[in-house]
């Protein structure tokens, strides 16, 4: 039988090091030993089921996937939740696992009675939302539900076991003071007022949930006590989720890179990463590239890659990016421009099915990178010295689970060294890491397309940023890079350009209107990263 190496790499005994997610739950079940049923709570059909409903049965989904063999729960709002359920090769729910609809919260429970369980009774949406999942994550058999669906959590034998309302006037550092315990290796990002993503993975991995003042998750009081729960010596400490508010970006990734965590994982609207991540990817398939033997002079013309941007961004991966939205994945025009994704390899420890079905709709004009900025999104040069080589060997694992061989990174500016080529030392110090393609956090194209050598291997800077109004546009790019001095020396970097698409005001419709200009002026070649890279390695004096 043929084991995919995505597959192969999950099953493989983690025998000294511990791995992103992998305290959550057991090893991942195989499609031939666990055969796992899985309940799909369809609010995409009722408009019946409450909101209190699906809070109960999200925190209900992160307690059933504490054991990956039980049954599991998911819900589902809209067609890209139920995609990820669906098996990679005919498209339908079925496959190496069951699916079940169920319609109601009361269906739920009387298919998977909650034997010994207790809940924590909150409201929703004030903190005592939050509490209630902290409860529920940091004891062994606990739901949570509102004065809206306890009653019929009492018929079913679920009693109240703390009542949460009571303190309505809730510190949000609560959870910290309760004596509860939690993970050392999974810290969540949710606010209150969102408690169906998240709670499930939450629970699952007995994480405390909390929050950051308008979003930002460094100004909190209870930021660094929340960090301090987690052990990062393993490299595999993770905050996921996001602070909400206006710009958390910087904040939040800055916090937790320099305490020493892997970094942060937008998710706070990705559903479902419970069951998901005990789902096995029964047909998955690693990124692999074929290393093709190509002419070995410069070709004369100036080499052009884009690179569109934010796959590390789980949450968008699983919803607009691949379904709702005509810009990305999604876009008509993908295939017809050679062009580099970046993709969170974390995606492989926490949806696997969702990445063997990207991996299936993949064009030969499609490559993934990893990042932004490793395995996780993270500044790599905020990272402490004595956690950064365990990060990037973390980062190098899961690159190698995803099949990529060049990572993205987005350095602070104000961070060690300012994000210069030579901080990127640790990541190319592992064997998986070919190439490094280096922005800066404020523009990604700070670097004005240097190229460095670091221990032998290219670090590749972003030349002009197709990002509107901020940089650059359609025109304004083909324009600047016409208007490049020396473009077409492939012996040094000025025959070399790293694009870095935006992919909140730019598509992939937009990234063939430019390749069609560069065609239209004869000077140029738009070609794949690791085409790009083999250029450079070959040609680019060091
Ligand atoms: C809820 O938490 C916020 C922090 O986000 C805090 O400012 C507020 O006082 C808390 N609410 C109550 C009622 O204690």
């Amino acid at each position: 039988m043929h084991t995919s190496p995505l597959l192969l790499s999950l099953l493989l005994p983690t025998l000294t090091n511990s791995h992103l997610f992998d305290s959550c739950s057991g090893a991942p079940s195989t499609p031939t030993d666990a055969n796992p049923k899985i309940y799909l709570l369809r609010a995409d059909q009722s408009s019946e089921i409450s909101q209190d409903d699906l809070f109960t049965a999200s925190a209900y989904a992160g307690l059933l996937s504490r054991d990956p063999s039980s049954p599991q729960l998911a819900v589902i709002q809209k067609d890209a939740d139920l995609a990820w359920f669906a098996s990679p090769s005919d498209g339908t729910p079925s496959g190496s696992w069951q699916v079940k609809s169920v319609s109601s919260l009361e269906e739920i429970l009387t298919n998977i009675p909650c034997s010994g369980c207790g809940y924590a009774l909150a409201e929703l949406r004030s903190n005592s939302t939050t509490a209630a999942i902290n409860y529920a994550a940091g004891t062994e058999a606990s739901l949570v539900a509102t004065d809206s669906n306890k009653d019929l959590l009492e018929q079913h034998g679920v009693q109240m076991a703390i009542d949460l309302t009571e303190v309505a006037a809730l510190d949000p550092e609560w959870a910290l003071n309760s004596g509860l315990e939690f993970s050392d290796r999974v810290s969540v990002l949710q606010t209150p007022s969102s408690f169906v993503a998240l709670s499930d993975l939450a629970v699952k991995c007995r994480a405390l949930t909390w929050w950051g003042v308008n979003g930002d998750c460094k100004e909190a009081a209870i930021a660094p006590k929340a960090l301090s729960l987690l052990d990062p010596a393993d490299g595999d400490a993770v905050v996921i989720g996001w602070g909400g508010g206006d710009d958390p970006e910087w904040g939040c990734v800055h916090a937790a890179s320099a305490y020493g965590a892997a970094g942060v994982i937008a998710a706070d609207w990705a559903l479902n990463l419970a069951a998901l991540g005990n789902l096995p990817a029964a047909a998955s398939q690693a990124d692999a590239r074929g290393v093709e033997e190509k002419e070995e002079e410069p070709t004369g013309k100036h080499t052009v890659s884009f690179l569109m941007s934010d796959g590390d961004n789980v949450q968008w991966l699983l919803n607009d990016w691949s379904f709702t939205e005509d810009n990305w994945w999604n876009s008509p025009d993908r295939g017809s421009v050679p062009l580099g994704w970046t993709l969170s390899p974390s995606l492989a420890a926490l949806a696997p099915t969702a990445l063997a079905q990207i991996y299936g709709s993949k064009t030969d004009n499609d490559q993934f990178l990893a990042g932004p900025s490793g395995a996780v999104y993270s500044f790599p040069n905020d990272i402490p010295e004595e956690v950064a080589g365990k990060n990037a060997e973390e980062t190098a694992y899961w690159m190698k689970a995803a099949g990529h061989s060049v990572v993205n990174v987005i350095a602070d500016s104000d961070g060690v060294g300012g994000g210069t080529p030579d901080t990127m030392k640790w990541l190319l110090g592992e064997d998986q890491v070919e190439s490094v393609f280096l922005y800066d956090f404020n523009g990604y194209a700070g670097l004005e397309g240097e190229i460095d050598f670091v221990g032998g291997k290219p670090v590749i800077g972003g030349r002009f940023s197709l990002w509107s109004p901020d940089f650059y546009d359609v025109q304004g790019l083909a324009d600047a890079l016409m208007g490049l001095e020396n473009l077409e020396d492939g012996g040094s970097s000025d025959g070399y350009s790293l694009i870095p698409v935006h992919a909140w005001s730019h598509s992939v419709s937009d990234v063939l209107a430019v390749a069609q200009l560069l065609e239209q002026d004869g000077r140029f070649d738009v070609v794949l990263p690791d085409e790009l890279v083999r250029r450079v390695n070959a040609f680019v004096k060091q």
